[in-house]
């Protein structure tokens, strides 16, 4: 069975590379986008699509389960924020072989995207230049849509503070998360609070301040909590803006953080706004996976992002402290295929180093 799939995998990702690739990336990348996540909503809502894509792209090996924060997750990879705005694909994101997902990020109030494009692909640096700005429908219109509706599939809201001039201050801007926040009560596994879009109207996210950030989960814990909570950060935070936030993970029940989002650090010289995803991001990302690791003793779950393009990129994320790996720029260079290959080759790395399940090597690479 192992063979067979290695085989089904070199095959899909021979045709993406050689084919299907060079077709995509002369397409214009919103638009592509846009159709790649209208053809996943159809796959998944018929059983035959669903059976279809299972059939091209699932792997599950016991060895990649773990339970965390009391979610059952079948394997560490997940799709993270921002592919999957609205929360249409959790009907096939599970064939297509993740663990789990991050719709998102959704905002109080819809917004139709920064003026000016959103994409850029940057094939020579393995990077994307993103600056939608937290394009999204608004919680309740998603919201409306899922309410109810089962999924046999972990499910993360990653919730974010509308980009607006109104909720510019502190006060309405805690008071916009939170609205997101009650509203998506009863819909999903875990919240995600993002604060660190680096496309929006302030010059840097406010919440990243670590005395804002306080009147927020002030604001959010108010209320009983309901699911795990997370949040995550920017790679560019200075040291001690960094340790302010970690801190507060210990008066808040936080119970993780997300390392990281897209950086600001424009290392290619590639002129405009927005942020750098991709291998742009890998090293900041596995730099501070490590140090709130570090920081913790290994006692909040951390979920590695930035950068993961092979097994061997999300081992080294779990090495380092992450217990779950998110992704999204690996899977447009190196295809769908890519989820699958990384778990099959998680469990060869995981066997060559005498582990039996994934989460006895997560820190391991830590002094
Ligand atoms: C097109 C695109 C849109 C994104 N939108 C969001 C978002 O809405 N919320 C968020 O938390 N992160 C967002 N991100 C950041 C990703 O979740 C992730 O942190 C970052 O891209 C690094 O991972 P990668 O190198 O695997 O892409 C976005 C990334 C991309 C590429």
């Amino acid at each position: 069975m192992e063979t067979l799939v290695a085989v089904r995998n070199k095959t899909i990702s021979f045709i993406y590379r050689n084919l299907l690739k060079r077709f995509f990336f002369l397409l214009n990348p919103e638009k592509l986008h846009d159709r790649m996540v209208l053809a996943g909503r159809l796959l998944g809502s018929n059983p035959v699509g669903r059976w279809l894509t299972g059939l091209m792209f699932n792997y599950q090996n016991q060895m990649l389960t773990q339970n965390l924060a009391g979610i059952n997750f079948k394997n560490p990879i997940g799709l993270a924020a921002g592919f999957d705005k609205e929360a249409f694909l959790p009907g096939i994101l599970p064939k297509v072989g993740f663990g789990f997902e991050e719709a998102g990020s959704i905002t109080a109030l819809a917004f139709s995207g920064n003026p000016g494009k959103w994409l850029w692909r940057l094939p020579k640096e393995k990077a994307l230049r993103v600056n939608y700005g937290l394009k999204n429908s608004g919680a309740e219109n998603i919201h409306n849509r899922l309410k109810g509706r089962k999924f046999d599939f972990v499910l993360g809201v990653s919730i974010a503070k509308t980009n607006s001039e109104q909720t510019s201050h502190v006060e309405a801007g805690a008071e916009d998360y939170f609205k997101s926040y009650k509203i998506f009560q009863d819909v999903g596994d875990y919240f995600t609070v993002n604060i660190s879009c680096p496309n929006t109207c302030e010059p840097s996210p406010i919440f990243a301040q670590a005395e804002n950030l306080d009147v927020l989960l002030a604001k959010l814990f108010s209320i009983p909590k309901t699911k795990p909570v997370f949040v995550k950060l920017s790679p560019d935070l200075a040291e001690d803006q960094l340790n302010g936030i970690l801190a507060l993970g210990n008066k808040y029940p936080v119970d993780g953080f997300i390392c990281t989002n897209l950086t600001k650090v424009n290392r290619f010289n590639h002129e405009g706004k927005g942020g750098f995803s991709g291998k742009a991001v890998e090293e900041l990302s596995n730099q501070m996976i490590a140090k709130v690791y570090k920081y913790y003793g290994g006692k909040k779950i951390i979920i590695g992002c930035g950068g993961v393009f092979s097994a061997e990129d999300a081992y080294k994320k779990i090495k380092l402290g992450a217990s779950l790996v998110q992704l999204i720029t690996g899977m447009i260079f190196q295809g769908p295929q890519l989820i699958s290959e990384i778990n099959q080759g998680l469990v060869k790395l995981l066997q060559a180093d005498g582990y039996k399940n994934i989460s006895e090597a997560i820190g391991q690479g830590i002094k």
